[in-house]
């Protein structure tokens, strides 16, 4: 690792999300949850460090937990740029890129109060990626369309 990188103290144990885009660490620690974290766990946060690939960034490190399918697709809405890497004992044993999927289940709630999915515990919310860039959801039950979905994460 370069020098510049090692701002914060490396982990043992943990995952590394790199390459958020700059401002938006505060929404991922949100996905992650970091106040559900145990005690003993780390959190490093790197606000507006140098990227050669995207300018500025963002960097979060989290001793001791792995994400969720779940909370890597609610990552990738919020910052399709980030990468996820999986350090064991010290090295990074996996890295690859968030990849938002066809279809997101569960992780942002439908904004209509009349929707299905707002209505009974067992219907959980499902939005289709019906554009990408930039990204615009919609809710498979209601179809109501979505492209500020930030307010409605699950
Ligand atoms: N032991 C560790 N503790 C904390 N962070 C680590 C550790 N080892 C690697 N990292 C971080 O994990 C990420 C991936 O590591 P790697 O060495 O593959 O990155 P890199 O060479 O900077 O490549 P790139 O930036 O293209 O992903 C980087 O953000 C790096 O800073
Ligand atoms: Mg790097
Ligand atoms: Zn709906």
């Amino acid at each position: 690792m370069p020098a510049r990188e090692l701002k914060i103290t490396p982990i043992k144990n943990g995952t590394v999300i790199d390459h958020i885009s700059n401002g938006l660490a505060l929404e991922v620690l949100r996905i992650i949850g970091a106040q559900t974290l145990d005690k003993d766990s780390t959190v490093s946060v790197a606000l507006h460090v140098r990227s050669n690939k995207i300018g500025w960034k963002d960097i979060v490190k989290v001793e001791n937990m792995e994400l969720s399918p779940r909370k890597v697709n609610a990552i990738a809405l919020i910052a399709p740029t980030a990468t996820i890497s999986i350090i064991r004992d010290y090295q990074v044993r996996e890295k690859r890129s968030v990849d938002l999927p066809e279809r997101i289940v569960g992780v942002v709630r439908c904004p209509n109060g009349n929707c299905i999915s707002n209505q009974s515990e067992p219907i959980e919310s499902e939005f289709e990626v019906t554009s990408r860039r930039p990204v615009i959801l919609t809710c498979v039950y209601c179809e109501r369309e979505l492209d500020d979905f930030r307010p409605h994460l699950a």
